[in-house]
């Protein structure tokens, strides 16, 4: 589904990616882990088409991507839900979704009401602003608008960070409903392990720049965790 073959990104002259490589099969759910600064944001980045590659390629169902502007990524089916977050806080959450449906064409009171369903909490607070939700609620909209796009892969970085337990384990349940629908693959970039063992299906470990650790979920075990996650 989407393919990452030895990517190279540097910034201001410095390596930061040095040949990344692993794939997101169709219809699975793959966390992209490690610590902080390693380049995990980059590699999404990267993805979407806002860092530059040096070498190597990616590609969406077989087709290289290296051509296309992220707007174009985004069109074919990229979804990006960035770390921290960006909703407009002084739009209403009715008006944050339908933003996100005008820009790609997305119109139509169907696909708005099932993606509701999967965030019933956004659909009580369809009138109030953007800013005055709670993190959780933020998340959870910043995700709703994303899928409102029609993405074939959904991009999520630390969608956990500084959010409430109560409301992760939401967030986890949406996530794995996603997944069982069958028709969007998801590469969440994360550092709760604990999080990632509960929705997904294959993991992959970075450590400066380059994948060190991979596999089926159920091979990310305390030793693997100890010596590339623990700080
Ligand atoms: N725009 C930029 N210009 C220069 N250096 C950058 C830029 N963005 C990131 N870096 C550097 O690249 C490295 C990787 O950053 P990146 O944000 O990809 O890491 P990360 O794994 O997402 O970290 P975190 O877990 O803290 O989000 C870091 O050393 C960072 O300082
Ligand atoms: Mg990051």
């Amino acid at each position: 589904m989407l393919e990452l073959d030895d990517i190279s990104v540097s910034y201001d002259g410095s390596r930061i990616l040095r040949g990344v490589t692993f794939n997101v099969p169709e219809k699975s759910l793959v966390c992209l882990m490690g610590r902080n600064g390693v380049g995990k944001t980059t590699t999404l980045k990267a993805i979407i088409g806002l860092a530059r590659l040096e070498g190597g390629s990616v590609k969406l169902e077989g087709q290289d991507l290296a051509a296309m502007r992220p707007e174009m990524r985004s069109r074919r089916g990229i979804g990006y839900v960035p770390q921290g977050r960006d909703i407009f806080p002084n739009l209403t959450v009715g008006e944050n979704l339908r933003l996100s449906q005008v820009v790609h064409g997305s119109e139509g009171r169907g696909e708005l009401d099932r993606v509701l369903e999967l965030f019933p909490v956004l659909r009580e607070m369809l009138s109030r602003k953007g800013g005055v939700l709670s993190g959780g609620q933020q998340q959870q909209l910043a995700i709703a608008r994303a899928l409102l796009t029609r993405p074939r892969v959904l991009l999520l970085d630390e969608p956990t960070e500084g959010i409430q337990p109560n409301i992760i384990d939401q967030i986890g349940e949406t996530l794995l409903r996603i997944k069982r629908e069958g028709k969007i693959s998801i590469l969440l970039v994360e550092q709760y392990v604990d999080f990632c063992l509960s929705v997904a299906d294959r993991f992959f470990i970075m450590d400066r720049g380059a994948i060190v650790a991979g596999g089926p979920i159920a091979q990310l075990n305390e030793q693997v965790v100890k010596l590339h996650l623990t700080v």
